[in-house]
């Protein structure tokens, strides 16, 4: 059997003496959604920091693409394609959408994701080419720091709850742009609190609790799994 393009195994990490993930197995299929749920301190931001090397993980394996990326530089993962929008946006809001995208496209290599290509996806970047990015609305915020991960030519895109202070129709929004680029071949791997959302796009779900992974499956079992079930409530 071939081997998923991001294969976690038993990746343990903590800060100080607290444990904040433990023991956690999880498989991102290329050209896949592969979400991760689960509530507040649930450990899915360690996880992105560990995969990113943001993080060091005191137990476990990372490998990508065939290689073990356990021990690579966060820059060499950035560099091979694994590239991580964080919550909060990471967008400079003093600077101008169009300064804020050369950025991302300062950062990577030449690709598949021309800035062309990623101003015709996302027109509301294209009609605000000179405006601050601080001064665009979340929804627009989210879309420009997606735009900008495309630019650095990620071939694992992850994003840390994107949907963050959204309102329920801009997330849909968001959500379809995720599933559009997933059909055109990207993989990606989402976190997000927002269960009922992610599942809709998602191919493949981790639910975890107080720094474990305790379930996992496609969407489509997900109607039987009690423990997702109860996760739904705290979404909308
Ligand atoms: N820098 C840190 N120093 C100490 N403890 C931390 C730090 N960052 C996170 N933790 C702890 O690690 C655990 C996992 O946190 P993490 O941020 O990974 O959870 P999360 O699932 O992303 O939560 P949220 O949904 O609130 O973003 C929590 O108990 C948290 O308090
Ligand atoms: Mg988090």
């Amino acid at each position: 059997m071939s081997e998923a393009l991001l294969e976690v195994s038993s990746l343990g990490g903590s800060y100080g003496r607290i444990p904040a993930l433990r023991d956690a197995d999880v498989s991102v299929e290329a050209g896949q959604i592969t979400s991760v749920v689960g509530a507040n301190g649930a450990g899915k931001t360690t996880l992105l920091r560990l995969l990113v090397g943001a993080h060091r993980p005191d137990a476990g394996t990372v490998r990508y693409g065939g290689d073990d990326v356990t021990r690579w530089s966060p820059a060499r993962r950035v560099r091979n394609g694994l590239v991580l929008v964080p919550e909060g946006r990471g967008i400079i809001g003093g600077m101008t959408v169009m300064d804020n995208l050369r950025l991302g496209q300062d950062a990577g290599r030449k690709g598949q994701f021309t800035l062309a290509e990623v101003l015709e996806r996302f027109p509301i970047l294209d009609s605000r080419q000179d405006r601050l990015a601080g001064l665009l609305s979340g929804g627009e915020q989210q879309m420009l720091a997606i735009g900008r991960a495309l630019l650095t030519q990620p071939r694992v895109l992850m994003l840390d709850e994107p949907s963050l202070g959204l309102a329920p129709k801009i997330t849909q929004e968001l959500m379809r742009l995720l599933a559009s680029l997933r059909d055109d071949g990207l993989t990606i791997l989402l976190v997000e609190q927002n269960v009922r959302q992610a599942m809709r796009i998602s191919d493949a779900y981790y639910l975890m609790e107080t720094g474990r992974v305790i379930a996992q499956g496609n969407p489509a079992d997900a109607a039987n799994d009690k423990r997702i079930q109860a996760a739904y409530l705290g979404g909308h």
